[in-house]
């Protein structure tokens, strides 16, 4: 291969790495998925005895009224759900500094998706 395809094809590779490492760190997969969160239709959890503190712990100092996603809302909440899971459940997006465990990732996936009562 000629120095200079070969210097090129260096290049274009470092690029792609690059970039894939960009992509990682904005999406990084919690390896949760649809099949654990699914609504437990029997669940005692509300936004009374769940979503109102969760969302004031770990959200609300960020995502306030007026804000894309205002978890002070329940209306917002329910009207944002499916990003929050993305965020949230799917992602290690949010909160941004990691701080969920997996058990408080599927609590607040399963009370999202059973509509967040
Ligand atoms: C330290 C501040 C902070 C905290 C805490 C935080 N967020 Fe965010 N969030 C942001 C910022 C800033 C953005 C927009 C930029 C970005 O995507 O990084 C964002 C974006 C989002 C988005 C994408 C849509 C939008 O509103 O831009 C969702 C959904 C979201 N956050 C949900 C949550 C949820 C749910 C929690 C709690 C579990 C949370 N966030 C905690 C700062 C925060």
């Amino acid at each position: 291969m000629p120095l200079t395809k070969l210097v090129s094809s260096t290049l274009t590779l470092a690029v792609l790495g690059a970039l894939a490492l960009g992509l990682a760190a904005c999406s990084p997969s919690t390896g949760l998925g649809a099949g654990d969160i699914t609504c437990d239709a029997a669940s005692p959890v509300t936004y009374d005895n769940f979503g109102a503190a969760f969302m004031n712990t770990n959200c609300s100092g960020c995502h306030g009224p007026g804000s894309r996603t205002d978890t002070t809302s329940l209306a917002s909440i329910r009207a944002n759900a499916a990003g929050i899971i993305d965020q949230t459940v799917y992602n290690d997006s949010m909160p941004q500094d990691s701080s969920l465990t997996d058990a408080e990732r599927i609590e607040l996936g399963k009370w999202l998706n059973c509509g967040a009562p």
